[in-house]
This record gives C-alpha cells, structure tokens and sequence, in this order.
C-alpha cells in the first residue's frame, strides 16, 4: 500500500520513515519546499546514523530513502491507500486541507491526523465519506518511540479501526486504541505529573530541583516534572494543559498553573530557549535538592497518588482498557510502570487513603477520589 503523509515537520518527516523501514512507498507533502529540503537531509543523516551503529544495512538505507518521494503537490497523493496528515495544529486549516485532500484520493483511502489536542469527530465532519477519518497519534520521535494511539471517532468504520490497527502492528508499533476524548490516554493522564508538581511548588513545599529528585528517586521516573517540562517546553507544556482544562469544560483535575503561564510569558521555555525553571547557559551550576526524605516521600506520593487517580478516571470512562492505559504510559511517555499495576502494588485502599486526606486537607474538588476507586476498594478489586 503507498501511504502519504502530509506535513513534513517534526512528526511527519518521522512518520514518513516509518511508514518507508516498513516498505511502504511514500509520498511526503508539505507546502513548504524549505521544510521538504529540511525533512530530506535530516533523514539522510538519520539513516547515515543507522547505518554507523549497524542498525540497518547501507542496502537498507538507500532503499528507505529512495522509498520517500518529496512534492509540495497534493494531486500526488492520488495512488495512496492511507494518508496521515501531521500539518499545523489548527482545525480551520486542517478541515480545508482534508476537503481538498477527498478530491484527490479514491473512496477507499483511509484519512488519518496526528492531532494531540482536535477531535476526530470534528475532523472528519467536513468529509463526504467520514467513515474514513481516524487517529494515528505518533509520539515525538516516531521512529523511537513504540506507542501509537489509535482513535476512531463516532464515524469511523469497524473496517477502517480494524485495518489500521493490524496495520501499526506490523509496523512493530504498540498500538492503543481509545476514546475520541481530549488528550487521548497519554495527554490527559500524565497531566497531573506537570499540575500536582506545579503545585507543590507554589504551596512553597519544595524547590523545582527537590520535586525533580523526588520523582526520579523514589518514583523512578526517568526525568523529574519540570527537567520534563524544560525539555518538552513550557509554552508547548501549557498549551497541551490549558487545551485539556478547556475541553474538559474546566474541570478543575486540569486546572492550568500560574507559574507556568508566567514562565512562558517571560519565555523561558525550557532548554529551547535557554531558560525554563532550570538556567541552561553554559557553566551555570545546576540546583541542589533538599534531598530531605520525608519530604521527599510525600511529594512523590502525592504526585503518584494524582496520576493513578486519572488513570482510574480514563478506565472508568472507558477511555481505553486498563492494558492499554498501562501500555500507554509505559510505551508513550516512558513511565517506569504502569500506573494501574502500580495501583495494585500501593493497595488500592491506600491510593484512597492519600487522596481523601489530600481532599479532606483542601476541600477542592481537583482532589475527588474517583468513584472507581470508591467502588474497587468496597469490593476488595484490584486491576490485575
Ligand atoms: N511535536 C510533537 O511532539 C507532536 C506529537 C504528537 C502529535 N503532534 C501533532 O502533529 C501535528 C504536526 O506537529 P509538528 O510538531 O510536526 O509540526 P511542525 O510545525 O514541525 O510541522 C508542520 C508542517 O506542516 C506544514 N504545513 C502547514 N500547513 C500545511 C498544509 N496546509 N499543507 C501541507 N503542509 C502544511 C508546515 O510547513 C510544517 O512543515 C500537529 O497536529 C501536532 O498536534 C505533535
């Protein structure tokens, strides 16, 4: 099948290689010859890359590249039997685009967004034929990283869900399928690993580099929240954030932080910019933690306590199954475990425990323990 990919920035140019290690011709559009050039050099040097650790062989990167076909010529999408457009975050834009996109390919093409924050549903609603809209949803990189959620939206085929997901499977992907609700799985429940240690911070209990040192040391947790948030951005951090707070009609789980939206105005994005909450100039000595570990234990309980509560929420409102929401964020955002085993492991009467004295402490609805919860603990459940 030859797949196309439109948009070749940051995801789509990483898409595209997937798609071609698996065989697939592919054609990569972009509006912009610029970021085409862009997009060509940096997979050659990938792919030179690969060569150099032996991962492929010289073989093997001459037929990946040759198998990418740059156009900034919608029309030469028409052969394709999926098309997966990773263009602007902009609904507006992408709605024009995929109006254009339906007179170009046959009946039968799949179309396919990499949106992190848009509904399917309201993508394919310009459609003619919208039981052919769906979400491919890549994490950055797409080449490296292994989870891809899968979402159909209210139009969306059986057919249609079924072919793509055997078809993420043989592209070696660990596919996820969910709920067409904002944030998907990863985006909605790793929000309180941002939130809560925001929080944390503006109650004045511990530093940036003490709440880092919590997560890594007794979470595990590869990078603390805001080592992670300098890293993602904290303009692009706070925008997925204030995006899920809105979509979710403010609940107040999502509630954005000031100190967040301040570090973005100042523009200290993170280490793009040089500065986020941590200085990234050259020689500037790195803040030591207060590596006190009661405080230590109760800033990574509190935070986990958090997380688990979303992941709870998302199986309970269906978002995906309690392996896929566990897959989700070991596979999408490197989570040492699974949030829902790890559940198990804590006891789930003692994640209640945590989150009714955090409710009881600040009488704030943020802090409702989920009726899941509630429920698995009465009948003495666990997740696996
Ligand atoms: N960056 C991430 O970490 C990430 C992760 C998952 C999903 N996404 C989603 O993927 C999509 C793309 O994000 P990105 O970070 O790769 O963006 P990007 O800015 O790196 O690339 C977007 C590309 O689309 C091109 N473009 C814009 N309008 C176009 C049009 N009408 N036709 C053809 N090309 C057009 C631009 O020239 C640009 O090269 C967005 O929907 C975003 O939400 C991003």
């Amino acid at each position: 099948m030859k797949i196309g990919v439109i948009g070749s920035g940051t995801m789509g140019s990483g898409i595209a290689q997937v798609a071609a290690q698996n065989g697939h011709l592919v054609y990569l559009i972009d509006t912009s010859q610029q970021a085409l050039d862009k997009a060509k050099t940096n997979l050659s040097q990938t792919l030179n890359r690969l060569v150099d650790k032996e991962k492929i062989t010289s073989e093997q990167a001459i037929q990946i590249g040759s198998s990418i076909q740059y156009s900034t010529d919608l029309n030469d999408l028409s052969p394709c039997g999926l098309v997966i457009e990773a263009i602007v975050e902009n609904l507006t834009i992408k709605h024009e685009l995929l109006k254009k996109l339906e007179t170009v390919v046959s009946n039968d093409c799949v179309l396919a967004s990499n949106t992190s924050s848009l509904s399917i549903a309201s993508l394919g609603a310009v459609l003619n034929n919208s039981d052919r809209i769906i979400g491919i949803h890549f994490f950055n990189p797409a080449p490296i990283m292994p989870l891809v959620e899968i979402i159909p939206a209210v139009q969306t085929s059986e057919l249609v869900l079924e072919s793509i997901t055997k078809l993420i499977q043989t592209w070696g992907k660990t596919g996820v399928i969910c709920k067409d609700t904002p944030g998907f799985i990863v985006n909605r429940v790793a929000r309180p690993f941002y939130g809560e240690a925001l929080r944390i911070y503006e109650e004045g209990i511990a530093d940036f580099a003490t709440i880092d040192w919590a997560m890594t040391h007794f979470g595990g947790f590869k990078m603390g929240p805001f080592t992670l948030m300098d890293y993602i951005g904290n303009d692009v951090n706070y925008s997925v954030t204030e995006s899920v707070f809105e979509s979710f009609y403010f609940d107040p789980r999502f509630k954005p932080s000031f100190t967040q939206k301040r570090h973005k105005e100042a523009g200290y994005f993170g280490r793009k910019s040089g500065r986020g909450y941590y200085d990234y100039t050259e020689g500037v000595e790195w803040p030591m933690p207060n590596e006190n570990e009661e405080i230590g234990i109760l800033i990574f309980n509190r935070i986990l306590a958090m997380l688990i509560n979303e992941a709870i929420d998302a199986v309970l409102m269906q978002v995906g199954t309690t392996e896929a929401i566990d897959l989700a964020m070991t596979k999408g955002v490197n989570y040492p475990k699974g949030l829902l085993k790890w559940a198990d492991e804590i006891g789930l009467p003692k994640v209640l425990e945590q989150l009714e004295e955090l409710f009881s402490t600040y009488g704030e609805d943020r802090y409702r323990p989920n009726a899941l919860l509630r429920k698995m603990v009465k009948e003495q459940k666990s997740f696996y």
